[in-house]
């Protein structure tokens, strides 16, 4: 529950450092009859304002939480994180308390999907070796016309039904592929996106099937490694794996095998154990992985679409209503 109307809400906000930004969010909070009565908002642009900030907050929103920072807190009852994935405050001694968290989940169900199909879309029609050969100086159509296939009828198997996973499906089967679902919970129903669905204990035979996997899990504990030697193997050598979810989810180095062997056609990777990709990895030098860094959620706007999001969830903490995006700290989502 929210501090009385009497006080004003001591909130934190670490959404962005950029000088308009900041500029601007002052004066959205500041033009906000609502919000400029009841909420004393400390917009912070490094660490040290952060820390000095953080013992009186009641309410704290940022990209990353950590044991550190939990540390400092000494008031805070709401944390709202500027991502969808909570894995960051998913630590023993946060998820023991009793602060609240919520998620950024529902703000990338445009951006991620069209990075998942950009990398699908590219091991398709072999628009990254046109890159290469570009860089490179080079013309040579057969390299390229070898790999390249129809989509239509190809089995595109996604990892994880949630809103990233059924955009995506979405977006496949207007390509004419059929699209099959892997979930969690027991619940096989029809979901938008997908022809069927199936267990995560069945992985392994929807795995065999595919042509394109696509992982849009979060990266909790039960999926950390959930893709690794036994699963690429099962994979067909003509399948492509496309990571949009988090590095843990995949075992880098049998993926690195999986690769190098030809167990796989190739990797599509945005997320990765350590980040950033240190410069001496060897997924920089493997011509059939195609990467970005960490940027499929991200777009020029982003903090201010996040913290759109957090102050319509201010709002109805404000108001004493329930919060929406609230994760589930022992579920992990
Ligand atoms: N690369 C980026 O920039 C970026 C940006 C945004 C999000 N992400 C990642 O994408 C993830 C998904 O986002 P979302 O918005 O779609 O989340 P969401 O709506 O919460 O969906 C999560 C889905 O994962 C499924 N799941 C959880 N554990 C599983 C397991 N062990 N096996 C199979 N499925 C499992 C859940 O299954 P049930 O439905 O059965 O519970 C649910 O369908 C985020 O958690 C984050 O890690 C990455």
């Amino acid at each position: 529950m929210p501090t009385k109307q009497s006080t004003r809400i001591p909130v934190v906000c670490a959404l962005g450092r950029f000088p308009e930004f900041v500029d601007w969010l002052r004066q959205r909070i500041d033009a906000d009859r609502y919000f400029s009565r009841r909420v004393e908002a400390t917009i912070v642009t490094d660490k040290q304002e952060r820390d000095a900030a953080l013992p009186t907050a009641e309410v704290y929103t940022t990209f990353r939480f950590s044991p550190d920072q939990f540390r400092l807190c000494k008031n805070l009852k709401w944390l709202h994180l500027g991502m969808a994935g909570a894995d960051s405050a998913l630590f023993p001694a946060f998820k023991r308390s009793r602060v609240m968290l919520t998620s950024s989940v529902g703000l990338h169900d445009d951006t991620v999907p069209n990075a998942a199909m950009g990398f699908l879309l590219s091991f398709a029609t072999g628009l990254h070796q046109g890159y290469a050969q570009k860089n490179a100086g080079e013309w040579n159509r057969k390299e390229i016309v070898l790999n390249r296939r129809q989509l239509a009828g190809q089995r595109l198997v996604v990892i994880g039904t949630g809103r990233i996973g059924q955009r995506i499906g979405r977006l496949a089967r207007s390509h004419g592929m059929e699209v099959w679902g892997v979930r969690r919970s027991r619940s096989l129903q029809r979901l938008p996106g997908f022809d069927k669905i199936v267990p995560t204990r069945s992985l392994r035979k929807a795995l065999e099937t595919a042509d394109f996997v696509v992982l849009a899990v979060p990266g909790i504990p039960a999926t950390r490694d959930l893709i690794g030697a036994k699963e690429l193997r099962a994979m067909k050598s003509t399948a492509y794996l496309i990571n949009i979810a988090r590095g843990s989810v995949v075992n880098e180095k049998a993926l690195i095998t999986a690769v190098t062997r030809g167990h796989i056609a190739g990797a599509g990777l945005d997320v990765f154990a350590q980040e950033p990709l240190p410069t001496n990895h060897p997924f920089y030098r493997l011509p059939n992985v195609a990467m970005t860094p960490h940027t499929s959620g991200d777009t020029v706007d982003y903090s201010f679409r996040a913290v759109e999001m957090f102050l319509k969830n201010l709002r109805r903490y404000c108001q004493g209503k329930e919060l929406f995006n609230v994760v589930d700290k022992k579920r992990g989502y």
